[in-house]
């Protein structure tokens, strides 16, 4: 599949077939998420690999009962590691630049899934807080993106995108 191929077909998909996706793919995809650019090769990424059930309903829980969540065989959650870009960047590093760079890796994994068979959804709406208890995460370690990943139990039409007429802006805006 090539890229073109990957960006049109990628779809937000929140129902899963109770086959597992394996270690090896989940490596793949993590391989995948840390070829995305960030600034300054910073990398400040960390991801946590969920499989246990209590931990995802956990999640779910802290996704605002998001229960969808609990239907995928692994959950990836992506972290922004803020100490690891503010080092060079500051305060830009920490709220900027760590959001961006993981939103990068985010879409790299959700490519990959895709060319791999696979589909997850990007899943933003959660308690930071609360994942941060669940997940233990030390201080300065931001949850970003639940990340759902299984083999597809739906095939969701695309929703409308605004056209690009309307949102492109020559010279000025
Ligand atoms: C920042 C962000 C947060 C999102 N949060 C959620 C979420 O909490 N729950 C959910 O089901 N989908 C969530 N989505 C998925 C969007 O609903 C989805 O991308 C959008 O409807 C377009 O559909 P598509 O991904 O199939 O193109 C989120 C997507 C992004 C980029």
């Amino acid at each position: 599949m090539d890229v073109f191929e990957a960006i049109k077909t990628r779809r937000s998909t929140r129902r899963f077939k109770s086959e597992d996706v394996s270690e090896e793919q989940v490596e793949q995809l993590l391989q995948a998420a840390i070829m995305a650019p960030s600034g300054g090769n910073m990398q400040p990424w960390d991801f946590i690999i969920i499989r246990d059930e209590e931990q995802k309903k956990a999640l779910a829980k802290a996704a605002l009962g998001q229960r969808f969540i609990t239907t995928a065989p692994v959950v990836i959650v992506v972290c922004a590691n803020k100490p690891r870009t503010a080092r060079r960047y500051g305060e830009r590093g920490a709220e900027l630049y760590s959001l961006q760079d993981t939103s990068a890796a985010t879409q790299n994994i959700l490519l990959a899934a895709t060319a791999m068979g696979l589909a997850g959804c990007w899943v933003g709406a959660f308690n930071d807080e609360a994942v941060s208890n669940v997940l233990k995460l030390p201080k300065n370690i931001r949850p970003v993106v639940i990340l759902p990943i299984g083999v597809p139990g739906e095939s969701p039409r695309m929703p409308p995108r605004i056209s690009l007429r309307e949102i492109i802006h020559n010279e000025k805006w």
